[in-house]
């Protein structure tokens, strides 16, 4: 016992070490003592590891290609405008992308951007430049990369309609994936985990930018009428269900659940589908008993099995890789029931061998 706990910690020195050595070697920022709490919408989540920031997308492929090397796990962290994290401990590298922004680069009807560039920013500066395609995206608090990661949508818009080509961290280098390689479903792509998405081309469409402008303030307006403002969410949390003529939101206000409430979480009383948090003392845990307790509801009442939009990032500590002898991880369950916006946000928990549990294979 105690031989097994020395080599624990012994291990944990070493990953330590191994963490610091890269980020310096490739000059990335690396922190401790960051919490979700501070990095994600919902404002709630446990302390995290290590918070490597890099800078170009170059020194990002790096990053990810020396962890995956060193066999330590890593999650790719956009604005955190999709991700519901745990309370406990987050024992991995968590690989934020917010200062990940660059410029982004207009050529003609295209432009090329970095993931941890603002979306509603971007939506911004294509309309006034007169280029029309992402307007009904402006009011998604997310990143660039985050909406490629789970394709993100709103007013009649999603990235992957005009999305040329994704840069994609491979063995170490940037990697042009082009657009029409990606299956961009219904707040799902076929990005898998251990990918890192980096930036995109998209191509827009010409229009007048009085127009884009009046389409957007739409889209504002709109959003403002009918989902929560200022308040800490990350969201819609469900996916709307396949098939179904009423959607999520709906489902639930019908239901009568609107302000319901478990410790600090409730139901938004604007928009049903929005679970908010509030205080200092809301947990990762009264969202999470609050969102079962929805699924349970309709389950029960109409037989329908609600799929989770946002991202769960559940705690567990890193297993040993397989090549020390360890377990292999807890049996994937259905890419189709995976719900991003990570992504926002973006991504999952990525390590070389897959071992450990990622988000998309979280999502229930
Ligand atoms: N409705 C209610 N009560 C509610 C919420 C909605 O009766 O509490 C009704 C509305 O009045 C409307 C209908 O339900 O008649 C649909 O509502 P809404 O227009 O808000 O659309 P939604 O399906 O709930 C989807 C996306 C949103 C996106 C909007 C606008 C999903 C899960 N949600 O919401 O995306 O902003 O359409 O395009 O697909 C997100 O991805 O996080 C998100 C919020």
């Amino acid at each position: 016992m105690i031989v097994d706990e020395a080599k624990k910690e012994l291990s944990l020195q070493e990953r330590d070490g191994a963490i610091e050595e890269i980020a310096a070697r490739l000059g990335a920022r690396a922190e401790r003592g960051r919490r979700f709490a501070e990095l994600t919408s919902l404002r709630v989540g446990g302390a995290i590891d290590w918070v490597i920031s890099p800078v170009t997308e170059e020194q990002a492929a790096a990053v990810v290609y020396e962890l995956d090397r060193a066999g330590i796990a890593w999650r790719a962290l956009g604005s955190g405008s999709n991700v519901l994290a745990d309370d406990a401990a987050h024992h991995y590298v968590v690989v934020s992308l917010k200062e990940l922004k660059g410029e982004a680069h207009f050529d003609g009807e295209r432009v090329s951007v970095s993931a941890g560039y603002s979306l509603p920013r971007l939506c911004i500066d294509a309309g006034r430049r007169g280029l029309a395609g992402i307007e009904g995206l402006g009011g998604i608090p997310g990143t660039v990369g985050g909406a490629l990661w789970m394709n993100a949508g709103a007013y009649g818009h999603e990235i992957g309609n005009v999305t040329e080509s994704v840069r994609v961290a491979r063995e170490g280098r940037v990697v042009e994936v082009p657009g029409s390689e990606v299956k961009w479903d219904y707040r799902h792509t076929s990005f898998r985990e251990g990918e890192l998405l980096l930036g995109a081309t998209l191509h827009l469409r010409p229009d007048d930018p009085e127009k884009i402008g009046a389409r957007m303030l739409e889209a504002k307006n709109k959003r403002l009428a009918t989902q929560p403002h200022g308040a800490r969410s990350a969201g819609c949390f469900f996916k709307n269900p396949p098939g179904s003529s009423v959607g999520t939101g709906k489902m639930i206000d019908e239901m009568g659940m609107k302000g319901e409430r478990r410790g600090g979480a409730l139901v938004s009383p604007i928009h049903a589908n929005f679970i908010v948090t509030e205080g200092e003392d809301a947990k990762a845990a009264d969202a999470l008993a609050l969102a079962e307790e929805i699924r349970e509801r309709i389950r029960r009442e109409k037989g329908i099995e609600l799929e989770y939009e946002v991202e769960l990032w559940r705690a567990e500590a890193p297993k040993e890789s397989p090549e020390s002898g360890a377990e292999s991880p807890e049996s994937k369950t259905s890419e189709e029931s995976e719900s991003s916006k990570e992504s926002e946000e973006s991504s999952g928990l990525q390590t070389p061998d897959s071992r450990l549990q990622t988000p998309k294979e979280e999502k229930r």
